[in-house]
């Protein structure tokens, strides 16, 4: 493959300056009625009786567009056995795929990855490419197979291999995948396990997506800056400065999905939090939104955040970023079940965005959702959702957002179903 050209735009030609979400921006958070998203009760008739299924992403083309192959759309989840309480799901997560000609009505495929041939003890959220034919899943390996007890090191991974094999029946993989791991921290850009001094670590969620403006090819994933001991960072506030998280940037010079160079993050939430999770960018009207979902508990001492989905936008890939919303919050769960939904992705579909998630917490309000796992064990399964929840609808006008309603859960509208009209009682009546 040839080298592309870099434009002065690009992520590595990038003359912008590293963006932070500022403790100034993240104290204006406030639930309101443009970012809350309905109650939500869990379905009856999900897909996935038998597993957990939490973080998911669809199959999508090279520019972030949703594929459709031969009228499929097809989906890849984080599960676990639906026996597991769901606190230790993580601890066993595997990629299972689901696929639908309707975008309402999901098949389970099965495990994507024969047991035992992808890196890691378990692997977490990702991001899956279709490329001309070729199909590319990347996700995180977290922990190392070989160990005994259960680590948390992470290490970006990505396989190909099979083609996608498609009749009426539904869809299939054919052939082996060839895992490869694709990044490490560097312990520069990027704090590794050992530097980190926070409760969690984090090197994961990578998500591919090709600028259509610069043509540059790029991974994006959630990763921490270094900050080490003694640093001036947060004015030398220890309890501040070990909310580092950040969304990183890797770039393939050749295009190849599988050959990537690690570059400086392009946002950094240091002071502010701990975990920007699941990056990913949506290009709209000439603007970069890059959205991330974060945690109540892993906002920094004095900010007040929710479970929720952030989002922040730039006329070029590589920022400067504004938050969206002055605050950078877009959409969260209401106040009276604030856990209800999480992991966020956001769709294109025409003029409007869709954002997907998942059932988390319901009936449940304590200060942090890790409260849950002091519930007797029958009353975390019963409140645990473990499927998809309501797809929210979100307008998007400039700098602001706002919610305009929901879907059935399980719903992700095929590129040519006309989303239903929005009723007079649903909040997008009056428009962003
Ligand atoms: C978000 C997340 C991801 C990670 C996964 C692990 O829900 O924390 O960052 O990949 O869950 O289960």
């Amino acid at each position: 493959m040839v080298n592309r050209p870099v434009s002065d735009d690009s992520v590595s030609g990038a003359a912008a300056p590293l963006s932070r979400w500022t403790r100034d921006a993240a104290s204006r958070i406030r639930r309101t009625e443009r970012s809350v998203a309905p109650i939500v009760y869990p379905p009856e008739d999900v897909p996935n009786r038998d597993v957990h299924v939490w973080d998911t992403w669809l199959l999508r083309d090279r520019h972030g567009g949703v594929a459709e192959v031969d009228g499929w759309q097809v989906a890849f989840s984080l599960t676990a056995s639906a026996d597991l309480l769901p606190g230790t799901r993580h601890d066993v997560a595997t990629v299972r795929y689901f696929y639908s000609r309707d975008g309402r009505n999901w098949r389970a495929g099965g495990r994507v990855f024969a047991e035992d041939r992808a890196f890691g003890q378990r692997q977490w959220a990702g991001s899956a490419l279709y490329d001309d034919g070729d199909v590319y899943l990347y996700y995180t390996a977290a922990g190392e197979a070989e160990a005994d007890e259960l680590r948390y090191s992470q290490r970006i991974a990505g396989a190909t291999g099979p083609t996608l094999r498609t009749d009426d029946g539904g869809v299939a993989f054919d052939g082996q995948w060839d895992h490869r791991v694709l990044l490490r921290p560097d312990g520069d850009y990027y704090e590794t396990e050992q530097q980190s001094r926070a409760m969690t670590y984090t090197f994961r969620d990578p998500w591919f997506y090709e600028d259509p403006e610069t043509g540059e090819t790029c991974l994006l994933f959630e990763g921490n800056v270094p900050v080490p001991e003694g640093s001036d960072a947060c004015g030398g506030d220890e309890d501040h400065q070990v909310y580092n998280g950040c969304v990183g940037v890797a770039v393939s010079p050749s295009g190849d999905p599988m050959d990537w160079e690690l570059r400086p993050p392009i946002l950094d939430g240091v002071c502010v939090n701990q975990e920007l999770e699941r990056p990913h960018v949506l290009h709209r009207d000439g603007s970069y939104y890059l959205f991330v979902s974060s945690h109540d508990h892993t906002f920094a001492p004095g900010i007040d955040g929710y479970d929720g989905l952030y989002g922040f936008v730039a006329d070029s890939l590589g920022g400067p970023y504004r938050p969206l919303n002055d605050s950078g919050l877009v959409v969260t769960n209401p106040a009276n079940a604030p856990f209800q939904t999480y992991s966020y992705m956001v769709v294109p579909h025409g003029e409007e965005v869709l954002v997907q998630n998942f059932f988390n917490f319901y009936d449940f309000a304590g200060e942090s959702v890790d409260l849950i796992g002091e519930l007797p064990e029958p009353e975390q399964r019963r409140r645990f959702g473990g499927t998809l929840g309501p797809t929210v609808r979100l307008g998007i006008d400039g700098d602001r957002t706002r919610v305009l309603g929901t879907l059935d859960a399980w719903h992700l509208p095929t590129a040519d179903e006309p989303l239903p009209e929005l009723g007079p009682d649903e909040p997008g009546t009056t428009r962003a």
